[in-house]
């Protein structure tokens, strides 16, 4: 069997999934998928066409039309790089204004469809770390290893304040990020198609108090043992 295994990393935003991802990647020497700046460029690209967010069918269209290109970074520190038609859009994807519109756009069938079918391709070799919200139970039900990673939500906006204070911004309000956070994640949880949910063979690791470096570790480690368990069952078969 050529198949090179697959690890899929799902959870609610601020959890570490990128952090970590790009680490285990690294380390494993695996292809980093990172299906959310997936959903935020299709976010992007409808909010510059100024096409209604509920135009389904309008955006169902765009997307098949649109070249969307995701360059892996060259160091575990930068986001994977990202093209809309040639255009560099990987810091775009990130302001607020995509963040508080992201969640409706990937409610959406259409766009599912298409960047659910990308992912797939994408991973179709397999030697992939995939990270977002349906990786586990959707876009790759068969990978070796799940993980749900989570922490409370006190702790992810006390992560997304740092970040954005690193950025540069001087008054954040973790209240209101808080507050943001448990909008997206309840959105995300409760949707029709994919919800945010943790795979039932996930196993869950909860990064309150946990370093970047202990939870990317633990990742590791249970690679390892999932791999030798594999072994151990090919030879008695
Ligand atoms: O990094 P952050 O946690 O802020 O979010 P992200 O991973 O960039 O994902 C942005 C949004 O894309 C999520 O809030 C979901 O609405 C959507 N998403 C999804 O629906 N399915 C995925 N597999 C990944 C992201
Ligand atoms: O991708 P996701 O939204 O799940 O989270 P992220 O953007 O990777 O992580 C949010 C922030 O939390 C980053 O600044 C990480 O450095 C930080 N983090 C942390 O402080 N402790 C951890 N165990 C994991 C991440």
């Amino acid at each position: 069997n050529q198949h090179q295994p697959i690890i899929a990393i799902d959870g609610p935003a601020g959890a570490g999934k990128s952090t970590v991802t790009r680490r285990v990647a690294e380390q494993l020497g695996l292809l980093y998928l990172d299906t959310g700046a997936m959903y935020r460029a299709v976010t992007w690209l409808v909010m510059q066409a100024k096409i209604p967010i509920e135009d389904q069918a309008k955006i169902g269209d765009l997307i098949k039309e649109v070249q969307l290109d995701l360059i892996p970074a060259d160091s575990p520190e930068l986001p994977t790089k990202v093209l809309i038609n040639g255009q560099d859009v990987t810091q775009a994807i990130r302001t607020p204004e995509v963040t508080s519109q992201v969640s409706a756009i990937a409610a959406q069938a259409a766009v599912r469809q298409e960047l659910v079918r990308l992912q797939k391709y994408f991973g179709a070799r397999g030697g992939v770390i995939a990270e977002g919200r349906d990786i586990g139970t959707n876009v790759f039900p068969d990978a070796e290893l799940k993980i749900f990673l989570t922490a409370t939500v006190a702790e992810r906006a006390r992560r997304r304040t740092q970040d954005l204070k690193n950025l540069g911004h001087q008054s954040v309000d973790i209240e209101q990020l808080a507050q943001e956070i448990q909008k997206r994640d309840e959105q995300d949880s409760n949707r029709v198609i994919a919800p945010l949910k943790k795979a039932d063979d996930a196993i869950e690791i909860i990064t309150d108090g946990l370093t970047i470096e202990q939870v990317t570790q633990q990742i590791i480690d249970l690679y390892w043992r999932r791999k030798a368990e594999g072994r151990g069952k090919g030879t008695q078969n």
